[in-house]
């Protein structure tokens, strides 16, 4: 059994951070509770909806750079959320249609509703499993019949490393998963930030999700950076050198436009295994 922040708790009275991303993202998998807990965080951090488009843009756009420019063809997906539209199939599958993605969530009705959405879609699949146990989830039979590892991956991590604390120490659960990958893998990874906000944001929404299925834990630059130690990052867009951005910037046409209050509170990188 793997190492848990919490004990789970009733599922009627928790917040799930799945459903508060729905919410945040316009999506109808909420409940009063999500909602509420959303809408104080908005009080003190009014963009908090365009942080989590800025996150689901930057999943999107690096999605579509690996399959576009990079040639990757497998996909796993790991804290992959609540089903919306665009999910990484259907963006990847735009360009590849022979593309296969593999969900992978620890959230009972991401798992209810991915399961079902995903029936009869070729080349994808959904399996319920933690971050925090990734060698259950690598030896999964429906995932080794999808991806084939002795070609390389993209392994997507977005917003789903700052649920996870510095005790179950994420940077070699994140090393553990791309140890099972090839050469010439991707690793995509954003994470929420406290760098440019007050104190009291942070406090906030860190306070907020004790009550939740899992707690938040925001990092700096440096503590994100680690992440990509040993991988060779990607300049995020034309002109830049190489490394970790604020999540709007990465792959942005425009970045002085995409440079927002927004943007950032969310780290992004991509990196190559070499
Ligand atoms: C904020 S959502 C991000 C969804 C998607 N990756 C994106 O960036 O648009 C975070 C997701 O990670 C899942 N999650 C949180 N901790 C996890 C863990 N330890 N293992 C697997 N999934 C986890 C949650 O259930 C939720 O669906």
């Amino acid at each position: 059994m793997f190492e848990t922040e919490k004990a789970p708790a009733d599922n009627s009275r928790t917040m799930s951070v799945a459903r508060i991303y729905d919410y945040l993202l316009g999506g109808s998998n909420h409940r009063e509770i999500d909602r509420q807990a959303a809408e104080q965080i908005k009080l003190l951090f009014p963009e908090l909806e365009d942080w989590a488009w800025c996150n689901r843009g930057f999943h999107q756009r690096a999605a579509r750079w690996l399959t576009s420019e990079l040639g990757i063809s497998q996909f796993l997906d790991i804290g992959s959320g609540l089903p919306t539209q665009n999910n990484t199939h259907e963006v990847v599958q735009a360009i590849n249609p022979a593309a296969r993605v593999v969900y992978v969530d620890n959230d009972p009705m991401v798992a209810e509703q991915a399961t079902k959405l995903l029936q009869g879609v070729d080349g994808t699949v959904f399996i319920p499993g933690d971050l925090r146990d990734s060698d259950s989830v690598f030896s999964n039979p429906e995932l080794r019949q999808l991806i084939d590892f002795s070609e390389p991956v993209g392994l997507l991590m977005t917003a789903v490393v700052h649920f996870v604390s510095d005790k179950s120490d994420p940077w070699r659960l994140v090393a553990r998963c791309l140890d099972k990958l090839s050469s010439g893998s991707y690793l995509v990874l954003s994470q929420g930030t406290y760098d440019k906000q007050t104190p009291e944001v942070v406090d906030r929404a860190t306070t907020l999700y004790q009550n939740a299925n899992e707690q938040l834990y925001p990092r700096g630059k440096a503590e994100v950076e680690r992440f990509f130690e040993g991988l060779e990052l990607l300049p995020p867009y034309e002109g830049a050198k190489p490394g970790v951005t604020f999540g709007g910037l990465w792959g942005a046409e425009d970045p002085e436009l995409a440079d927002d209050d927004a943007s950032r509170a969310l780290y992004a990188g991509v990196a190559r295994k070499p």
